[in-house]
Protein backbone atom coordinates (compact mmCIF):
# COMPACT_ATOMS: atom_id res chain seq x y z
CA UNK A 1 0.00 0.00 0.00
CA UNK A 2 1.14 3.55 -0.70
CA UNK A 3 0.50 6.08 2.06
CA UNK A 4 0.43 9.87 1.93
CA UNK A 5 1.32 11.62 5.19
CA UNK A 6 0.32 15.28 5.45
CA UNK A 7 2.36 17.54 7.74
CA UNK A 8 5.87 18.77 8.48
CA UNK A 9 6.49 18.68 12.23
CA UNK A 10 8.03 16.45 14.86
CA UNK A 11 4.68 14.67 15.16
CA UNK A 12 4.80 13.75 11.47
CA UNK A 13 8.44 12.67 11.71
CA UNK A 14 7.40 10.25 14.47
CA UNK A 15 4.45 9.01 12.38
CA UNK A 16 6.72 8.57 9.33
CA UNK A 17 9.33 6.71 11.43
CA UNK A 18 6.68 4.29 12.69
CA UNK A 19 4.78 3.91 9.39
CA UNK A 20 8.08 3.10 7.64
CA UNK A 21 8.37 0.01 9.89
CA UNK A 22 5.10 -1.45 8.58
CA UNK A 23 5.22 -4.55 6.36
CA UNK A 24 2.04 -3.24 4.67
CA UNK A 25 3.88 -0.22 3.28
CA UNK A 26 5.13 0.03 -0.29
CA UNK A 27 5.90 3.74 -0.64
CA UNK A 28 5.42 6.46 1.96
CA UNK A 29 4.94 9.95 0.53
CA UNK A 30 4.92 13.07 2.68
CA UNK A 31 3.84 16.65 2.03
CA UNK A 32 5.24 19.12 2.82
CA UNK A 33 7.61 17.03 5.02
CA UNK A 34 10.99 18.05 6.44
CA UNK A 35 14.53 16.62 6.33
CA UNK A 36 13.78 14.17 9.16
CA UNK A 37 10.62 12.91 7.47
CA UNK A 38 12.60 12.61 4.21
CA UNK A 39 14.69 9.86 5.85
CA UNK A 40 11.58 7.65 5.73
CA UNK A 41 9.42 9.10 2.97
CA UNK A 42 9.48 10.49 -0.53
CA UNK A 43 8.69 14.20 -0.30
CA UNK A 44 5.80 15.12 -2.58
CA UNK A 45 5.96 18.59 -4.10
CA UNK A 46 2.40 19.41 -3.11
CA UNK A 47 0.58 22.40 -1.70
CA UNK A 48 -1.67 20.66 0.84
CA UNK A 49 -3.98 23.70 0.92
CA UNK A 50 -4.79 22.93 -2.74
CA UNK A 51 -7.20 20.04 -2.23
CA UNK A 52 -7.54 19.38 -5.95
CA UNK A 53 -3.80 18.97 -6.28
CA UNK A 54 -3.81 16.56 -3.32
CA UNK A 55 -6.62 14.53 -4.91
CA UNK A 56 -4.75 14.38 -8.23
CA UNK A 57 -1.66 13.17 -6.41
CA UNK A 58 -3.62 10.54 -4.47
CA UNK A 59 -5.07 9.20 -7.72
CA UNK A 60 -1.80 9.30 -9.65
CA UNK A 61 0.25 7.57 -6.96
CA UNK A 62 -2.50 5.07 -6.10
CA UNK A 63 -2.50 6.11 -2.47
CA UNK A 64 -4.37 3.60 -0.28
CA UNK A 65 -4.39 5.67 2.92
CA UNK A 66 -3.99 9.36 3.68
CA UNK A 67 -2.83 10.25 7.21
CA UNK A 68 -3.37 13.89 8.17
CA UNK A 69 -1.10 15.03 11.02
CA UNK A 70 -2.05 18.66 11.81
CA UNK A 71 -5.42 20.21 12.60
CA UNK A 72 -5.39 22.95 9.95
CA UNK A 73 -6.08 20.75 6.90
CA UNK A 74 -8.74 18.82 8.88
CA UNK A 75 -10.61 21.98 9.86
CA UNK A 76 -10.33 22.96 6.16
CA UNK A 77 -12.13 19.79 5.08
CA UNK A 78 -9.23 17.97 3.41
CA UNK A 79 -10.39 14.62 4.82
CA UNK A 80 -13.91 15.06 3.37
CA UNK A 81 -12.54 15.91 -0.05
CA UNK A 82 -10.30 12.86 -0.17
CA UNK A 83 -13.00 10.55 1.17
CA UNK A 84 -15.26 11.82 -1.60
CA UNK A 85 -13.07 9.95 -4.11
CA UNK A 86 -13.28 6.76 -2.06
CA UNK A 87 -9.81 6.81 -0.50
CA UNK A 88 -9.56 6.07 3.24
CA UNK A 89 -8.35 8.94 5.43
CA UNK A 90 -7.09 8.93 9.01
CA UNK A 91 -8.46 12.21 10.35
CA UNK A 92 -11.92 13.68 10.91
CA UNK A 93 -13.97 15.64 8.41
CA UNK A 94 -14.61 19.36 8.67
CA UNK A 95 -17.69 19.10 10.86
CA UNK A 96 -16.18 16.71 13.44
CA UNK A 97 -12.93 18.72 13.39
CA UNK A 98 -14.88 21.60 14.94
CA UNK A 99 -14.14 19.85 18.24
CA UNK A 100 -10.78 21.62 17.93
CA UNK A 101 -11.71 24.37 15.49
CA UNK A 102 -14.35 25.94 17.73
CA UNK A 103 -14.22 25.94 21.52
CA UNK A 104 -17.83 27.14 21.60
CA UNK A 105 -18.95 24.14 19.50
CA UNK A 106 -17.26 21.75 21.92
CA UNK A 107 -18.63 23.44 25.02
CA UNK A 108 -22.17 23.38 23.62
CA UNK A 109 -21.81 19.69 22.75
CA UNK A 110 -20.63 18.98 26.30
CA UNK A 111 -23.58 20.88 27.75
CA UNK A 112 -26.05 19.05 25.47
CA UNK A 113 -24.94 15.54 26.40
CA UNK A 114 -23.82 16.15 29.99
CA UNK A 115 -20.03 15.84 29.60
CA UNK A 116 -18.13 17.13 32.65
CA UNK A 117 -16.28 20.34 31.79
CA UNK A 118 -15.78 23.84 33.19
CA UNK A 119 -18.91 26.02 33.51
CA UNK A 120 -18.85 28.56 30.67
CA UNK A 121 -20.39 31.41 28.71
CA UNK A 122 -20.00 32.01 24.98
CA UNK A 123 -19.46 35.69 24.31
CA UNK A 124 -19.08 37.87 21.22
CA UNK A 125 -18.49 41.34 22.64
CA UNK A 126 -16.25 43.00 25.19
CA UNK A 127 -19.09 44.14 27.39
CA UNK A 128 -20.72 40.74 27.23
CA UNK A 129 -17.45 39.14 28.30
CA UNK A 130 -16.92 41.61 31.15
CA UNK A 131 -20.48 41.08 32.32
CA UNK A 132 -20.00 37.37 32.96
CA UNK A 133 -16.95 37.81 35.21
CA UNK A 134 -19.25 38.29 38.22
CA UNK A 135 -20.22 34.65 37.91
CA UNK A 136 -16.72 33.29 38.41
CA UNK A 137 -15.35 34.99 41.51
CA UNK A 138 -11.74 36.05 41.14
CA UNK A 139 -10.37 33.44 38.75
CA UNK A 140 -11.49 32.41 35.29
CA UNK A 141 -10.17 31.35 31.90
CA UNK A 142 -10.60 33.35 28.69
CA UNK A 143 -10.39 31.50 25.38
CA UNK A 144 -10.55 32.90 21.89
CA UNK A 145 -12.57 30.69 19.54
CA UNK A 146 -10.77 29.13 16.57
CA UNK A 147 -7.35 27.58 16.07
CA UNK A 148 -4.68 29.37 18.08
CA UNK A 149 -1.70 26.98 18.29
CA UNK A 150 -1.88 26.97 22.09
CA UNK A 151 -1.76 30.75 22.34
CA UNK A 152 -5.41 31.78 22.56
CA UNK A 153 -5.93 30.99 26.25
CA UNK A 154 -5.45 33.21 29.32
CA UNK A 155 -5.77 31.65 32.76
CA UNK A 156 -6.53 34.65 34.99
CA UNK A 157 -5.61 34.63 38.69
CA UNK A 158 -7.35 37.91 39.47
CA UNK A 159 -10.29 39.93 38.27
CA UNK A 160 -7.88 42.60 37.00
CA UNK A 161 -6.02 40.04 34.87
CA UNK A 162 -9.30 38.78 33.46
CA UNK A 163 -10.42 42.29 32.56
CA UNK A 164 -7.06 43.04 30.92
CA UNK A 165 -7.23 39.82 28.91
CA UNK A 166 -10.74 40.66 27.72
CA UNK A 167 -9.68 44.18 26.69
CA UNK A 168 -6.76 42.67 24.72
CA UNK A 169 -9.02 40.11 23.09
CA UNK A 170 -11.45 42.79 21.95
CA UNK A 171 -8.85 45.41 21.03
CA UNK A 172 -9.49 44.90 17.32
CA UNK A 173 -13.25 44.42 17.29
CA UNK A 174 -15.69 41.63 17.98
CA UNK A 175 -14.58 37.99 18.18
CA UNK A 176 -16.11 34.77 19.44
CA UNK A 177 -14.78 33.65 22.80
CA UNK A 178 -15.52 31.40 25.74
CA UNK A 179 -15.18 32.54 29.36
CA UNK A 180 -15.06 29.64 31.74
CA UNK A 181 -14.58 28.54 35.29
CA UNK A 182 -11.00 27.81 36.29
CA UNK A 183 -10.53 24.14 37.15
CA UNK A 184 -7.95 22.82 39.61
CA UNK A 185 -6.02 19.58 39.50
CA UNK A 186 -3.32 17.77 37.59
CA UNK A 187 -3.66 17.71 33.80
CA UNK A 188 -3.27 14.67 31.57
CA UNK A 189 -3.78 13.90 27.90
CA UNK A 190 -5.69 10.84 26.75
CA UNK A 191 -5.57 9.61 23.14
CA UNK A 192 -8.45 7.60 21.74
CA UNK A 193 -8.81 6.13 18.25
CA UNK A 194 -12.28 6.26 16.75
CA UNK A 195 -13.51 4.83 13.44
CA UNK A 196 -16.82 6.64 13.80
CA UNK A 197 -18.37 4.14 16.20
CA UNK A 198 -15.78 1.85 17.81
CA UNK A 199 -13.10 3.36 20.04
CA UNK A 200 -9.74 2.19 21.39
CA UNK A 201 -7.49 3.91 23.90
CA UNK A 202 -4.15 4.79 22.31
CA UNK A 203 -2.12 5.76 25.36
CA UNK A 204 -1.75 8.77 27.59
CA UNK A 205 0.86 11.48 28.01
CA UNK A 206 1.84 14.47 30.07
CA UNK A 207 2.67 17.65 28.18
CA UNK A 208 4.82 20.58 29.42
CA UNK A 209 3.22 23.66 27.89
CA UNK A 210 5.16 26.54 29.48
CA UNK A 211 8.41 27.62 27.89
CA UNK A 212 10.54 27.70 31.04
CA UNK A 213 11.75 25.36 33.78
CA UNK A 214 9.34 25.03 36.69
CA UNK A 215 6.36 25.74 34.38
CA UNK A 216 7.20 29.42 34.01
CA UNK A 217 6.85 31.83 31.10
CA UNK A 218 4.36 31.84 28.22
CA UNK A 219 2.50 28.86 26.81
CA UNK A 220 4.00 27.05 23.84
CA UNK A 221 2.92 24.19 21.58
CA UNK A 222 4.68 21.91 24.09
CA UNK A 223 8.29 21.78 25.33
CA UNK A 224 8.39 18.12 26.26
CA UNK A 225 6.22 15.16 27.23
CA UNK A 226 6.30 11.73 28.71
CA UNK A 227 4.11 8.66 28.44
CA UNK A 228 2.29 7.09 30.18
CA UNK A 229 0.71 9.84 32.31
CA UNK A 230 0.96 8.29 35.77
CA UNK A 231 -1.72 10.58 37.25
CA UNK A 232 -4.25 9.05 34.87
CA UNK A 233 -4.84 5.81 36.75
CA UNK A 234 -6.76 3.00 35.01
CA UNK A 235 -9.88 4.00 37.02
CA UNK A 236 -9.66 7.66 35.95
CA UNK A 237 -8.96 6.63 32.36
CA UNK A 238 -12.08 4.45 32.40
CA UNK A 239 -14.14 7.36 33.73
CA UNK A 240 -12.72 9.77 31.14
CA UNK A 241 -13.54 7.30 28.40
CA UNK A 242 -17.06 6.59 29.63
CA UNK A 243 -18.07 10.08 30.78
CA UNK A 244 -16.24 12.26 28.24
CA UNK A 245 -14.86 10.61 25.10
CA UNK A 246 -17.50 7.96 24.34
CA UNK A 247 -20.44 10.36 24.69
CA UNK A 248 -18.65 12.76 22.33
CA UNK A 249 -18.05 10.08 19.69
CA UNK A 250 -21.66 8.91 20.06
CA UNK A 251 -23.02 12.46 19.75
CA UNK A 252 -21.06 13.08 16.55
CA UNK A 253 -22.19 9.74 15.10
CA UNK A 254 -25.82 10.57 15.96
CA UNK A 255 -25.42 13.95 14.23
CA UNK A 256 -24.30 12.19 11.04
CA UNK A 257 -20.76 13.57 11.33
CA UNK A 258 -18.80 10.56 12.59
CA UNK A 259 -15.37 11.11 14.12
CA UNK A 260 -12.65 9.17 12.28
CA UNK A 261 -9.10 9.53 13.56
CA UNK A 262 -7.50 10.11 16.93
CA UNK A 263 -9.22 12.26 19.52
CA UNK A 264 -6.88 13.95 21.98
CA UNK A 265 -8.70 14.79 25.21
CA UNK A 266 -6.96 17.36 27.43
CA UNK A 267 -8.22 16.51 30.92
CA UNK A 268 -8.19 18.17 34.31
CA UNK A 269 -8.29 15.54 37.05
CA UNK A 270 -10.38 17.47 39.56
CA UNK A 271 -11.54 16.38 43.00
CA UNK A 272 -14.90 15.58 41.37
CA UNK A 273 -13.34 13.45 38.66
CA UNK A 274 -11.94 14.02 35.16
CA UNK A 275 -13.23 17.10 33.34
CA UNK A 276 -12.61 18.08 29.74
CA UNK A 277 -10.33 21.10 29.20
CA UNK A 278 -10.20 20.85 25.44
CA UNK A 279 -10.20 18.49 22.48
CA UNK A 280 -7.66 18.29 19.71
CA UNK A 281 -8.55 16.35 16.57
CA UNK A 282 -5.08 14.91 15.99
CA UNK A 283 -2.10 13.50 17.81
CA UNK A 284 -0.34 15.94 20.13
CA UNK A 285 3.04 17.33 19.26
CA UNK A 286 5.32 16.29 21.04
CA UNK A 287 2.99 13.70 22.66
CA UNK A 288 2.94 11.70 19.41
CA UNK A 289 6.70 11.23 19.61
CA UNK A 290 6.48 9.43 22.97
CA UNK A 291 3.43 7.40 21.92
CA UNK A 292 5.17 6.18 18.76
CA UNK A 293 8.27 5.14 20.72
CA UNK A 294 6.04 2.97 22.95
CA UNK A 295 3.50 1.66 20.44
CA UNK A 296 4.24 -2.01 19.80
CA UNK A 297 1.94 -2.69 16.84
CA UNK A 298 1.81 -2.02 13.10
CA UNK A 299 0.83 1.63 12.77
CA UNK A 300 -0.26 1.40 9.13
CA UNK A 301 -2.55 -1.52 9.96
CA UNK A 302 -4.19 0.36 12.84
CA UNK A 303 -4.61 3.69 11.04
CA UNK A 304 -6.06 1.94 7.98
CA UNK A 305 -8.53 0.01 10.17
CA UNK A 306 -9.63 3.32 11.73
CA UNK A 307 -10.01 4.93 8.30
CA UNK A 308 -12.01 1.96 6.97
CA UNK A 309 -14.30 1.57 9.98
CA UNK A 310 -12.79 -1.77 11.04
CA UNK A 311 -11.35 -0.80 14.42
CA UNK A 312 -13.56 -3.32 16.27
CA UNK A 313 -11.89 -6.17 14.35
CA UNK A 314 -8.44 -5.39 15.73
CA UNK A 315 -7.02 -6.32 19.14
CA UNK A 316 -6.56 -3.36 21.52
CA UNK A 317 -3.43 -1.35 20.61
CA UNK A 318 -0.44 -2.70 22.53
CA UNK A 319 2.22 -0.50 24.13
CA UNK A 320 5.60 -1.35 25.61
CA UNK A 321 5.73 -1.28 29.41
CA UNK A 322 8.69 1.05 29.00
CA UNK A 323 8.14 4.75 29.55
CA UNK A 324 9.14 7.29 26.91
CA UNK A 325 10.17 10.91 27.37
CA UNK A 326 10.82 13.66 24.85
CA UNK A 327 12.64 16.97 25.26
CA UNK A 328 11.92 19.70 22.72
CA UNK A 329 14.89 21.76 21.57
CA UNK A 330 13.58 25.11 20.36
CA UNK A 331 15.25 28.01 18.58
CA UNK A 332 16.10 31.03 20.76
CA UNK A 333 13.17 33.43 20.76
CA UNK A 334 10.42 30.77 20.70
CA UNK A 335 7.46 31.13 21.33
CA UNK A 336 8.00 34.67 20.05
CA UNK A 337 10.11 35.11 16.93
CA UNK A 338 12.55 32.21 16.73
CA UNK A 339 16.08 32.67 15.41
CA UNK A 340 16.35 30.99 12.01
CA UNK A 341 19.25 29.26 10.33
CA UNK A 342 21.27 28.11 13.37
CA UNK A 343 23.37 25.01 12.67
CA UNK A 344 22.43 21.68 14.27
CA UNK A 345 24.97 18.90 14.79
CA UNK A 346 25.43 15.73 16.80
CA UNK A 347 22.28 13.87 15.78
CA UNK A 348 24.15 10.63 15.04
CA UNK A 349 25.84 10.75 18.44
CA UNK A 350 22.51 11.54 20.14
CA UNK A 351 20.86 8.51 18.54
CA UNK A 352 23.70 6.10 19.40
CA UNK A 353 21.90 4.38 22.30
CA UNK A 354 18.44 4.14 20.77
CA UNK A 355 17.15 7.68 21.28
CA UNK A 356 15.55 9.36 18.26
CA UNK A 357 15.93 13.06 17.46
CA UNK A 358 12.61 13.70 15.72
CA UNK A 359 12.85 16.78 13.54
CA UNK A 360 10.29 19.59 13.50
CA UNK A 361 11.47 23.01 12.26
CA UNK A 362 14.57 21.94 10.36
CA UNK A 363 15.90 22.55 6.87
CA UNK A 364 18.98 21.61 4.88
CA UNK A 365 21.34 24.32 3.70
CA UNK A 366 23.45 22.22 1.39
CA UNK A 367 24.64 19.41 3.67
CA UNK A 368 24.11 21.39 6.88
CA UNK A 369 21.00 20.81 8.98
CA UNK A 370 19.72 24.15 10.30
CA UNK A 371 16.82 25.47 12.37
CA UNK A 372 13.87 26.77 10.37
CA UNK A 373 11.08 27.00 12.94
CA UNK A 374 10.27 27.49 16.62
CA UNK A 375 10.36 23.94 17.85
CA UNK A 376 13.31 22.31 16.09
CA UNK A 377 13.95 18.83 17.54
CA UNK A 378 12.07 16.48 19.86
CA UNK A 379 14.75 14.27 21.36
CA UNK A 380 13.01 11.12 22.51
CA UNK A 381 14.12 8.06 24.48
CA UNK A 382 12.66 5.13 26.38
CA UNK A 383 13.54 3.52 29.70
CA UNK A 384 12.20 1.07 32.27
CA UNK A 385 10.49 3.97 34.05
CA UNK A 386 10.17 7.73 33.59
CA UNK A 387 13.40 8.40 35.49
CA UNK A 388 15.33 6.07 33.16
CA UNK A 389 13.67 7.54 30.05
CA UNK A 390 14.50 11.02 31.34
CA UNK A 391 18.18 10.12 31.84
CA UNK A 392 18.38 8.63 28.35
CA UNK A 393 16.62 11.57 26.71
CA UNK A 394 18.84 14.17 28.40
CA UNK A 395 21.99 12.15 27.58
CA UNK A 396 20.88 12.38 23.93
CA UNK A 397 20.06 16.10 24.23
CA UNK A 398 23.52 16.72 25.65
CA UNK A 399 25.06 15.11 22.57
CA UNK A 400 23.29 17.61 20.28
CA UNK A 401 25.16 20.70 19.22
CA UNK A 402 22.63 23.50 18.65
CA UNK A 403 24.13 26.74 19.94
CA UNK A 404 21.19 28.94 18.89
CA UNK A 405 18.68 26.73 20.67
CA UNK A 406 17.41 26.06 24.19
CA UNK A 407 15.39 23.44 26.05
CA UNK A 408 13.84 22.75 29.43
CA UNK A 409 15.93 20.79 31.92
CA UNK A 410 12.97 19.54 33.95
CA UNK A 411 10.79 17.50 31.59
CA UNK A 412 9.33 14.68 33.70
CA UNK A 413 10.80 16.08 36.94
CA UNK A 414 7.51 16.11 38.84
CA UNK A 415 6.84 12.45 38.01
CA UNK A 416 10.38 11.46 38.90
CA UNK A 417 10.25 13.31 42.25
CA UNK A 418 7.05 11.48 43.16
CA UNK A 419 8.79 8.35 41.94
P1 LIG B 1 -6.27 24.85 25.99
O1 LIG B 1 -5.67 25.55 24.78
O2 LIG B 1 -7.74 24.92 26.08
O3 LIG B 1 -5.68 23.48 26.18
O4 LIG B 1 -5.67 25.61 27.23
C1 LIG B 1 -4.28 25.72 27.44
C2 LIG B 1 -3.97 25.49 28.89
O5 LIG B 1 -4.69 26.42 29.69
C3 LIG B 1 -4.40 24.12 29.40
O6 LIG B 1 -3.46 23.13 29.18
C4 LIG B 1 -4.57 24.40 30.88
O7 LIG B 1 -3.31 24.38 31.54
C5 LIG B 1 -5.10 25.80 30.91
N1 LIG B 1 -6.57 25.78 30.99
C6 LIG B 1 -7.46 25.79 29.98
N2 LIG B 1 -8.72 25.76 30.45
C7 LIG B 1 -8.63 25.74 31.79
C8 LIG B 1 -9.61 25.73 32.85
N3 LIG B 1 -10.91 25.74 32.61
N4 LIG B 1 -9.14 25.71 34.13
C9 LIG B 1 -7.82 25.74 34.39
N5 LIG B 1 -6.87 25.75 33.44
C10 LIG B 1 -7.26 25.75 32.14
N1 LIG C 1 1.33 19.54 22.77
C1 LIG C 1 0.03 20.08 22.68
C2 LIG C 1 -0.61 19.95 21.38
O1 LIG C 1 -0.18 19.22 20.50
O2 LIG C 1 -1.65 20.58 21.19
Amino acid sequence: MNILLVGSGGREHALAWKLAQSPLLDTLFAAPGNPGIAQHATIAELDVADHRAVIDFVRRQQIGLVVVGPEGPLVDGLADNIRAIGVPVFGPGREAARLEGSKGFTKDLCARVGIPTARYFRVTSRDGALACLDDFGDTCVIKADGLAAGKGVVVADTRAQAEAAIRDLYANGPVEAVIEERLEGPEASLFVLSDGSATAVFGSAQDHKRVGDGDTGPNTGGMGAYSPALVLTPELEERALGEIVRPTIDALAAAGTPYVGVLYAGLMLTAEGPKLIEYNVRFGDPECQVLMMRFAGDLAEVLLAVAEGRLADLPAPAFADDAALTVVMAANGYPGTPEQGGAIGGITAAERDGAVAFQAGTALHGEQLVASGGRVLAVTATGADIAAAQRAAYAAVDAIDFPTGFFRRDIGAKAVDKG
